[in-house]
């Protein structure tokens, strides 16, 4: 997506080899109009696979996501992060650790909102080393949900979430690659 491409140029900065701060278009202020494109597009690229949902995590993920489901005409289930996770059996819960911040949160969704009769598109904002977007996947697979595939407004290829989700054989649809942030630069696949 080149209008994505020349808004990243223009309004992120690397902060290190490995972290790209997108706060201006995707983590602390979102472009509706860009984001509905972003929306068109990967409703776009999956059209054909009969979506019943898309899914997210809180928070960034989600307006990528909502645009997404709002062209589909499908609801956008988001997964809940929680500090402390209280056992709960109507919910299905994952512990993930999170590159950024260094930590662990457990994610959950309530078992209302998925079911083995949906076939889900997994929508995220940024993909790094994929483990909030393994935990999701482990979610997605105890409902019995269909996962038809993933959509990733920003994959770092030069990380590996997205090339071992893809050995796994998900269908992975990114709308832009960095293959490197070194020396402060940001270079696309
Ligand atoms: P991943 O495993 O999902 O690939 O991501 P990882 O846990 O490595 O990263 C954890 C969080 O850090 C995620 O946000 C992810 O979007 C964010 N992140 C990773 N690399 C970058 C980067 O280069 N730039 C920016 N801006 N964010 C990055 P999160 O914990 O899900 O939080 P939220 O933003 O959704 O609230
Ligand atoms: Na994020
Ligand atoms: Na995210």
């Amino acid at each position: 997506m080149e209008k994505l491409k020349q808004r990243i140029l223009e309004e992120s900065s690397v902060l290190s080899n490995d972290v790209l701060r997108m706060d201006a278009i995707i983590n602390h202020q979102v472009d509706p109009a860009l984001t509905m494109e972003m929306g068109q597009e990967f409703a776009n690229r999956f059209r054909e696979q009969k979506i019943t949902k898309v899914i997210t995590v809180e928070s960034s993920g989600i307006p990528a996501a909502f645009a997404t489901a709002y062209v589909l005409s499908v609801p956008l289930v988001f997964a809940r992060r929680k500090k402390t996770l209280i056992a709960d059996p109507d919910a299905y819960c994952e512990r993930v650790p999170s590159f950024t911040k260094g930590m662990v949160t457990d994610i959950m969704v309530s078992k209302q909102f998925l079911s083995k009769d949906d076939h889900v598109l997994f929508i995220d904002d940024i993909i790094a080393n994929g483990d909030a977007a393994r935990g999701l996947i482990k979610i997605i697979e105890r409902s019995g949900a269909k996962l038809a595939g993933m959509g990733i407004v920003v994959e770092k290829s030069f990380q590996a979430g997205g090339r071992t989700l893809r050995e796994q054989g998900i269908n992975v649809e990114s709308l832009v690659k960095i293959k490197s942030l070194e020396n402060g630069e940001i270079h696309f696949e």
